[in-house]
């Protein structure tokens, strides 16, 4: 079992990673909660370590990302009588810890908030960094705050039910750490495929610590997104958004920005930012991974014209100019503004 604890701004923050995890949930004891659990997870082993609390079983996946349902998780709270001393637990995939995370952060301007992510991408990406979020008027993410949990659990033993293809998806982020930011992390990725696909478990908890590490070095130096080194989380998410929009939100999001980081890669050579051979190595690790490399491999219709208006209406975008995260070599990368239409001509070229 790995520990980490980090210091984030005004908030202290517990990581435990690891089988059996769970058993720190024993210092809730005797405090009151209330346990917001997917539907499709078995709640049972965390109930166990749980005297005082209510249960709610929840709906996941984007539509539970709604601001209405997460008025009604917030009406439950003030019915049932919680106050900002007590905890909420938020139990399931990377949606799951989006909108309770949210509704945590807005009752009572905040109640304490313990992530349980129970998804490969919720454990590397989701539940760590204090982003939450819920979709309106169909755009993802578009209401949100910026809210801490005081701890993340990531029990493997959730992993034992995740299908191949979400353990996939996750891994599209763990591979993203390893190329911008930890070449420790695309090595370990590198020797260990059988181990990772098989879900043995030291390998799991090595990639998973790994990323939790990658990602809270990020947020610390960065916590709210305005210094631009946040932005490095978005290697492969300008042109993975492109073409999450151009397909109707049908590619998974963990697919599109598989192959938005061989097209960002690929720009990022041709501009000559990264060294010689990154393209190459961006590619054979994905492709190690069964991850897509090319729009044709995700069999899906990109409407470019939808594509290319989700890059102009980036959050990222600022009078014309995109700041974009460029790899520079294996575990390295630079911040570079890339105007708009440059980055358009690349990611048409790319999405064709
Ligand atoms: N806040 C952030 O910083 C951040 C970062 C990355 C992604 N996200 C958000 O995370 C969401 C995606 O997360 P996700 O991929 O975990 O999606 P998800 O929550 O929809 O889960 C994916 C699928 O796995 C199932 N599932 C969950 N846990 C399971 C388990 N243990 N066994 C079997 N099935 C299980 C779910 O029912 C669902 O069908 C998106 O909404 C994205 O915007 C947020």
């Amino acid at each position: 079992m790995r520990i980490i604890n980090e210091s984030l701004c005004d908030s202290n923050i517990s990581v435990i990673i690891g089988k059996d995890a769970l058993a720190e949930l024993e210092e809730l004891k005797d405090k009151k909660v209330a346990l917001f659990y997917s539907q499709k997870i078995d709640p049972s082993k965390v109930k166990s370590h749980l005297k005082n609390f209510i249960e709610v079983p929840i709906i996941d996946g984007e539509e539970a990302k709604d601001i209405h349902y997460a008025l009604k998780l917030a009406k439950i709270l003030f019915e049932n009588g919680f106050d900002r001393g007590d905890y909420v637990i938020a139990l399931g995939g990377g949606t799951v810890t989006d909108v309770v995370g949210f509704v945590a952060s807005i009752y009572m301007r905040g109640i304490n908030l313990i992530n349980i992510p129970t998804t490969l991408l919720g454990m590397v990406d989701a539940s760590i960094g204090g982003k939450t979020g819920v979709n309106f008027e169909n755009v993802k993410n578009v209401l949100g705050t910026f809210y801490q949990p005081s701890m993340i659990i990531s029990d493997l033993l959730f992993l034992d039910t995740l299908p191949f293809e979400e353990i996939k998806k996750g891994l599209a982020e763990v591979i993203k750490y390893g190329l911008v930011l930890d070449k420790e992390l695309y090595d370990f990725l590198a020797m260990n495929k059988e181990k990772i696909f098989s879900k043995d478990e030291e390998a799991l908890e090595e990639i998973i610590y790994k990323s939790t590490l990658d990602k809270l070095s990020v947020v610390k130096a960065d916590e709210r997104e305005t210094k631009g080194i946040r932005i490095v989380l978005n290697f492969g998410h300008t042109i993975g958004h492109a073409i999450e929009a151009g397909s109707n939100f049908s590619v998974p999001h963990g697919y599109a920005i598989s192959v938005g980081m061989v097209c960002e890669a690929k720009m990022a050579e041709e501009v000559g930012y990264a060294e010689e051979g990154v393209v190459e190595d961006v590619t054979w690790i994905l492709s190690q991974y069964e991850l897509p490399l090319t729009v044709d491999a995700l069999n899906a219709k990109i409407d470019l014209e939808k594509a290319m208006s989700a890059i102009t209406k980036d959050k990222k975008v600022r009078g014309g100019i995109v700041m974009m995260p460029f790899p520079t070599r294996i575990g390295d990368w630079k911040k570079v503004d890339v105007p708009i239409e440059t980055l358009k001509g690349f990611a048409e070229q790319c999405l064709r």
